[in-house]
This record gives C-alpha cells, structure tokens and sequence, in this order.
C-alpha cells in the first residue's frame, strides 16, 4: 500500500491503476491534491509532535482507548482544516476524546502547533481520506460523534460527485456511531445545504435528534465560517442521531 495517504488507492478488487490510466481517469475525491510544504515553525511542530499524537491513514483498526490513554466520549472531526475551531472545541470539552482528520498537511500542522502551544491533551490527528479512515480504522460503533463543518461544497455540477456529504458517507457514518450518537454538520452553501439534508434524512440508520447531545452542540466560528459570514451566506446546522435497532 502507498506511503502517501493522499495518493489514489488501489480499486476495491486490490488492482492498482496502470500510471497512464490514473493521469486519465483520476480518482474521485472530495479534496484537492495541494502542495505539502511547512513554514519552518509548522515544521518544528510537525516533527515534536507528530509520532505521539498523529497517524497516516492506514488498515488497522485503532485502539482508541490506548491511544488515548483513557476511555472518554470520542467525537471525530472530519475535514479540520487548519484546526482553529477544533482546538477550542478541544479546550472546552475536555472530557472528550477528539480525532481530527484532514488530508491537508499544512493544515494539520496548524492544528499540532495550537495543541502544542496550548497544552492540549485530548486531541489526536489523523492525515488522509476519511472514507478510508472510517472504513478501516474505527470500528463499528465505536463514536459517539461526528463533526463535518464546512466541507468543500463542489458548487459545479460536473463536480458534485466530488461531494464527501452524500448518502453513501451518511451511512457509513452512521454505522460507525454507537446508537443515539450524533453527526453535526455545517455549511454557508445553499444548494448543497439541501443536498446534504436530503442526504441525511435518506440513511436508515439516521433519524432526528432525541436524547441530549454526546458532545456540545455549540460551535466555534471557523475560519470557512468567518469568510462565510463576509460575504452574506447563510450558515445551515443539521444534526442526526444513531437510531437504535
Ligand atoms: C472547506 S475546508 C473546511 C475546514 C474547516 N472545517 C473549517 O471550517 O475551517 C474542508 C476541509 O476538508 C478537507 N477534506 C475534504 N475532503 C476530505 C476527505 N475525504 N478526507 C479528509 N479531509 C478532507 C479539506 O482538505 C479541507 O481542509
């Protein structure tokens, strides 16, 4: 398997694409391929603290409970960014267990300087595509929940099968959540706002929110947010819970 997480994986049959057939016919996927380079004070971070607290994305199911290093609520953010809202969701949650996951490395090193800087010990960071995160690092059940804020609204219609917020992602949410677990999204787009209610309310194992929230409900304004803001868009909030079988 690739080294690097944000390359194309092989096909669900194990084959990988011929080089020339890749340039052809790229993968689908819901981020763009960015450079990777740090400002040497990201880097600094990068390496102090990267081994303890983050992993690529990878095929072994994770101990969270070690990892940790204690049993707490755990709530996974996907498509951080550069971090900002989750470490002051991090700093007033410090009862939760919190994973962040972005494919953006310079991104993600943001994230590991604030918890440097701050002394944060409840978040861990993994790098690489959540669809494969989820698949094959968290277990079934495992999440009391989910926070997808501001994922990239693909606005072109030629692009919209880019879209991490579909009905397939929804499901595959919702199988990792424990019952009465809860996914929290947020965006300033529209159109995609209605495709992602639309999306929510057809998985089958998502209904509306009963029981009191796992995680707080309250939301930091993100750095997608604030440009959201500037320009006039609305923001929308949804939240589904893990309906019990
Ligand atoms: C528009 S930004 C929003 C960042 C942050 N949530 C905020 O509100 O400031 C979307 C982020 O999702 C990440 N992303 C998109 N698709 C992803 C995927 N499949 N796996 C992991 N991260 C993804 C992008 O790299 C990007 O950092």
């Amino acid at each position: 398997m690739s080294t690097d997480p944000t390359a194309a994986p092989d096909d669900a049959n194990g084959n990988t694409e011929p080089e020339s057939d890749k340039r052809l016919y790229p993968r689908v996927t819901s981020y763009r391929t960015r450079t990777g380079v740090l400002k040497p004070s990201r880097q600094g971070a990068w390496e102090r603290m990267w081994d303890e607290i983050g992993r690529n994305v990878d095929d072994d199911i994770i101990d969270v409970e070690a990892w940790f290093g204690r049993r707490a609520p755990l709530v996974v953010e996907i498509g951080c960014g550069t971090g900002t809202a989750t470490a002051e969701m991090a700093m007033a949650e410090p009862n939760v267990n919190l994973i962040a996951i972005d494919v953006y490395k310079p991104g993600l090193a943001k994230l590991l300087q604030l918890i440097e800087q701050n002394n944060i010990t409840n978040i861990r960071v993994i790098r690489g595509d959540a669809v494969a995160i989820l698949e094959n690092m968290l277990a079934p059940g495992s999440v009391d929940g989910f926070r997808v804020f501001f994922p990239d609204p693909w606005p072109k219609t030629r692009h919209h099968k880019r879209r991490l917020l579909k009905p397939e992602m929804f499901t595959l949410m919702a199988t990792r959540l424990r019952p009465r677990g809860v996914v929290h999204v947020a965006t300033d787009h529209a159109e995609y706002a209605q495709y992602i209610e639309e999306s929510g309310n057809s998985a089958p194992l998502l209904g509306i929110v009963t029981g009191p929230w796992p995680m707080s409900s309250e939301r930091p304004e993100t750095k997608f947010e604030g440009r959201a803001a500037r320009i006039g868009n609305a923001i929308s909030d949804f939240a589904w819970e893990r309906i019990t079988e």
